[in-house]
């Protein structure tokens, strides 16, 4: 069965990118996922900035626009076999784009991939709800500061109403400072579960000048681990560390007895 995952916040600039590029590439590189990535956010796309991806003759936009079928705008992404649709990066290609053909669009990957990953437009306008009614479930990203909480809250009325079933809530950019909101004031606003806490890392920032996931860059940073912790949550999977201090870690470790 194909699950359909939508990356999705209130407030813009909290990290969903960064989320489903990171996602992406731990389901297919360590899960070994047929995923599918695709930028959403059609009208201010950086799904394949953050990847490198600047020729991408075929994208969503001709896809949207009846132009194209959506199997042409698919790349590979990384030898993991990550695929990714990316929007264009031309104003002029947004003429004729039919952002409620997303729904049709996504549902011909329907029993052809494990998992699709929906990186959204943010807020609530026709674009942001594309995504909700394209998906089956949502990971709603948010920042540890009111703002941003409040906007989440209402991603997660619209997500009920549309009938997208909330999977929780993403802190992301979390600095443990005093003035930030802790995972517990969120989660009694929100009325769902902080599934998982992305620390504010400066890696994340160095693998996007390199146009490459953190995890694929530094896995044994901060962020990576709990990105790691995050993918095995949401596939019910058991938590392994990586990194390189893990791997040299298990080449010490006893062997245990048979
Ligand atoms: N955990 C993090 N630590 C540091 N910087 C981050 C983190 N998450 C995201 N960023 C940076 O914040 C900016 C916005 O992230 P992005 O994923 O584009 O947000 P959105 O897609 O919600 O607009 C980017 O420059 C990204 O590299
Ligand atoms: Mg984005």
């Amino acid at each position: 069965m194909t699950r359909v995952i939508g990356v999705i916040s209130g407030k813009g600039g909290v990290g969903k990118t960064t989320v489903v590029a990171n996602l992406g590439a731990i389901f297919a590189q360590k899960y070994k996922k047929d995923v599918v990535i695709v930028d959403c956010n059609v009208s201010t796309s950086h799904l394949g900035l953050y990847l490198g991806m600047y020729y991408t003759p075929i994208t969503l936009n001709q896809v949207l626009t009846g132009d194209a079928e959506i199997e042409e705008a698919m790349y590979e992404y990384h030898v993991s076999g990550l695929r990714v649709i990316p929007s264009s990066l031309s104003y002029s290609d947004l003429k004729g784009v039919d952002i409620a053909r997303l729904k049709s669009t996504i549902k011909k990957l329907f029993g052809k991939v494990d998992i699709v990953l929906l990186d959204g437009a943010p807020g609530l306008g026709r674009e942001a709800l594309a995504t909700v009614r394209a998906s089956d479930e949502v990971l709603l990203i948010n920042t540890p500061f009111v703002p941003s909480t409040m906007d989440i809250m209402k991603c997660h009325q619209v997500a009920t109403e549309i009938g997208a079933k909330p999977l929780g809530v993403i802190l992301n950019m979390v600095g443990k400072e005093k003035y930030e909101m802790t995972p517990k004031e969120v989660e009694e606003l929100i009325e769902l579960p902080v599934i998982s806490n992305i620390p504010m890392d400066k890696n994340v920032l160095r693998s996007l000048a390199l146009k490459m996931p953190v995890v694929l860059f530094s896995p044994g940073s901060r962020s990576s681990k709990e990105f790691s912790k995050l993918a095995a949550h949401l596939l019910e999977e058991k938590y392994e560390p990586d990194g390189w201090v893990y791997n040299l870690m298990k080449l010490f470790r006893p062997k245990s007895k048979k």
